[in-house]
C-alpha cells in the first residue's frame, strides 16, 4: 500500500533550461490543489545535502512562467553519486517531512532520483534539458527555446557572412547529441550540418562543397557544427587555408540556454509539471514524465534509462538534400 503523501519537494539539477520555471510553477500549484504542501530545494542535490529548503505557496511562483533559468538554482553535485551520500539525502528528506521529490533535469539527475527512491523517498523526473537527448521522450523542456534562440542568432551571422562573402562555421550546444545542430541546420538552410552521430571527419568533402558553391555563385557557406564534434576555430583555419575563402567560427555557447521560454516550452512544461505533481500525490515513485507519440505519458525510471534513441534518419536525409 502506498504511503500518504503530505509534502513534496521540487528541485532542478544539471544544466538549466528555459521552461524549468514553468514546470516548477505547475508542480507547486497542482500539488497544492491536490491538498499537498510543497517545498523548493535550492541548487539541486547540493542544496538537498545542505538542507536549503523554502516553503512554496501558490504566490511564490507568481511572475515566473515567462522567465528563463530556474528560480531554484541548479548545480552539479558529484558527491551525490555515492551511495552513502544518497542515503543521507533521503534521511534529510525524512527529517524535513518530505515524502516525495520532483527532479527536473536529465539522465544524470534521474539516477539521483532513482537512488532516492531506493532509499524510501518517492521520486518523479521531468525532462529538463536543451539537448533533447533523453531517450524516452520526444520533447524535453528547453529544446524549443534553445533552437529558436540559436536560429535567430544564426540568421544574423548569415547576413554578415553573405555581405563579406565568407564561410561561417557556427557551433551549437547539445553535448554529444546533434538535435540542436540538425534542427538549426534545416531551419537556417545550412550548406553543411556536422552531427556527432554520423560525422565522418572528411573535411575534404566540406572543402570541395565550399569551392563548388562559390563556383555556382554562392556568396556564403554556412556550416553548423555540433558541440560534440567541436574544434570549430581550428576547422575554420584549415578551411580558409584550403579554399582561400575567409572563414570565421562562432561558438554560440550559453546564450542558447537562457532567455524567455517559447510558448511551446511554457505549455508543455506546465502540463508535465502538473502531471509530475499528480503522480507523486498518488503515491507513485521512480517515474519519469515523457512526451511520446503526441501524448504525455510516464515510465519507470529503470525502463526509461535503458531506452535508446537516435536522430530520425528521414530528417537527416532531408537535411542533406535541401
Ligand atoms: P543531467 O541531469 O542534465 O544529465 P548531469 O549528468 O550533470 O546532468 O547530472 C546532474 C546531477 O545529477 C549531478 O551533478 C549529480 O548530482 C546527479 N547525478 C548524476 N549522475 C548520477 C548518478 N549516477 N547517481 C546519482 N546522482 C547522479
Ligand atoms: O546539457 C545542457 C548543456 O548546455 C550542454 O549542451 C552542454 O554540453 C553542457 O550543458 C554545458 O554544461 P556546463 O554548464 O557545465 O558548461
Amino acid at each position: 500500500m502506498s504511503k500518504e503523501i503530505k509534502t513534496i519537494a521540487v528541485l532542478t539539477s544539471g544544466g538549466d533550461a528555459p521552461g524549468m520555471n514553468a514546470a516548477i510553477r505547475a508542480v507547486v500549484r497542482k500539488a497544492i490543489k491536490n491538498g499537498v504542501s510543497v517545498k523548493g530545494i535550492k541548487r539541486g542535490y547540493a542544496g538537498l545535502l545542505n538542507e536549503e529548503f523554502i516553503d512554496m505557496g501558490p504566490s511564490s511562483v507568481s511572475d515566473i512562467i515567462q522567465r528563463g533559468g530556474t528560480i531554484l538554482g541548479t548545480a552539479r553535485c558529484l558527491e551525490f553519486k555515492q551511495p552513502e551520500v544518497q542515503k543521507e539525502g533521503a534521511d534529510i528528506c525524512r527529517k524535513h517531512g518530505i515524502d516525495g521529490i520532483v527532479v527536473i533535469g536529465g539522465d544524470g539527475s534521474y539516477r539521483g532520483a532513482q537512488a532516492l527512491s531506493r532509499n524510501g523517498i518517492n521520486t518523479v523526473g521531468l525532462p529538463g534539458t536543451i539537448d533533447l537527448d533523453i531517450a524516452c521522450t520526444d520533447y524535453t523542456i528547453g529544446f524549443d527555446t534553445a533552437i529558436n534562440t540559436a536560429m535567430d542568432a544564426i540568421d544574423k551571422i548569415r547576413d554578415t557572412s553573405t555581405s563579406h562573402e565568407r564561410c561561417s562555421i557556427v557551433e551549437v550546444m547539445g553535448r554529444n547529441a546533434g538535435y540542436i545542430a540538425l534542427w538549426c541546420g534545416i531551419a537556417n538552410g545550412a550548406e553543411d550540418i556536422l552531427l556527432p552521430e554520423n560525422y565522418d571527419y572528411d573535411e575534404q568533402r566540406i572543402i570541395n562543397n565550399i569551392i563548388a558553391g562559390r563556383k555556382r555563385g554562392k556568396q556564403h557557406h554556412l556550416i553548423i557544427n555540433a558541440e560534440g564534434i567541436g574544434h570549430s576555430t581550428s576547422m575554420a583555419k584549415r578551411i580558409e587555408a584550403a579554399t582561400g575563402i575567409e572563414t570565421r567560427a562562432t561558438i554560440l555557447g550559453y546564450m542558447q540556454r537562457g532567455g524567455s521560454p517559447t510558448c511551446k516550452d511554457r505549455v508543455y512544461a506546465s502540463i508535465m509539471g502538473a502531471k509530475a505533481a499528480d503522480i507523486l500525490c498518488e503515491g507513485k515513485t521512480n517515474r519519469i514524465v515523457a512526451y511520446r507519440n503526441g501524448q504525455f505519458v510516464d515510465y519507470d525510471i529503470e525502463e526509461a534509462l535503458s531506452m535508446q534513441k537516435d536522430l530520425d534518419p528521414y530528417t537527416v536525409e532531408v537535411s542533406n538534400i535541401i
